[in-house]
């Protein structure tokens, strides 16, 4: 399973980076402007904070000429670029577009496996599902995850299931158990992550007991 960080602050993904193990950043317009430092310049910062990474950046036009132009600007900025791509009619058209062209694709808000379906024909890289904005007005968000992932391997299709809007850690145990190929988590919830409290728990008391017993690792002086 791949790991994205859904962020458009640099320094998170720098600190993310650090573990070894995050593969891609999402963005959005939301993101971006939260981050307050313009659309290219953040997205090239991220690029240089994981060289390699999948890093998605969304158009904001709505019809197809506009998105088309956006997106062919966007995709020269740097190779490490997935253009993120609404799940709308024109989005499709689009997809289908920069698919024949060689470009990598995140089709994104989407919510249906018959709107995923429509992506992975079109020959998106990425299906973006949305989770927590369903379970917000009382839906289950994973529903669709789990059954768009069913449909790509069913179907043979090439597109990777991203799990988005991600809020916890039950979100990543499900989509774990979907079988999804990628999650985008909030840096609060990739940080959350590493933790259990049996963890912390079991390292005192290991170091302790080590102390205790005035054990050391290298020769010569013992700890504490
Ligand atoms: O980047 C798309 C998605 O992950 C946004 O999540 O929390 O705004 O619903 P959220």
């Amino acid at each position: 399973m791949k790991l994205f960080l859904d962020t458009g602050e640099v320094g998170q993904v720098q600190k993310a980076a650090e573990l070894g193990i995050l593969d891609g950043v999402t963005t959005n317009p939301t993101l971006i402007a939260k981050a307050g430092k313009g659309f290219r310049d953040t997205v090239l910062e991220i690029c240089a904070a994981l060289p390699g990474g999948a890093i998605s950046a969304e158009v904001v036009a709505t019809d197809y000429d506009e998105m088309l132009r956006e997106a062919m600007e966007i995709a020269s900025w740097h190779e490490q670029i997935v253009i993120k791509v609404p799940m709308i009619r024109d989005g499709v058209r689009l997809v289908s577009t920069l698919s024949d062209r060689g470009i990598r694709t995140n089709v994104t808000l989407v919510f249906s496996v018959t709107q995923a379906l429509l992506a992975a024909k079109a020959g998106a890289t990425y299906i973006s599902n949305f989770v927590g904005r369903v379970d917000d007005i009382g839906g289950d968000g994973m529903e669709a995850v789990a059954a768009t992932v069913e449909m790509i391997e069913a179907y043979g299709y090439a597109s990777e299931v991203l799990v988005a809007s991600v809020r916890h850690q039950q979100h990543m145990v499900q989509a774990i158990a979907a079988g999804a190929h990628v999650a985008t988590l909030p840096f609060n919830v990739f940080e959350q992550m590493v933790k259990h409290p049996l963890t912390d728990l079991g390292l005192e008391r290991f170091l302790a007991d080590w102390r205790d017993a005035g054990l050391t690792i290298r020769s010569g002086t013992v700890a504490g």
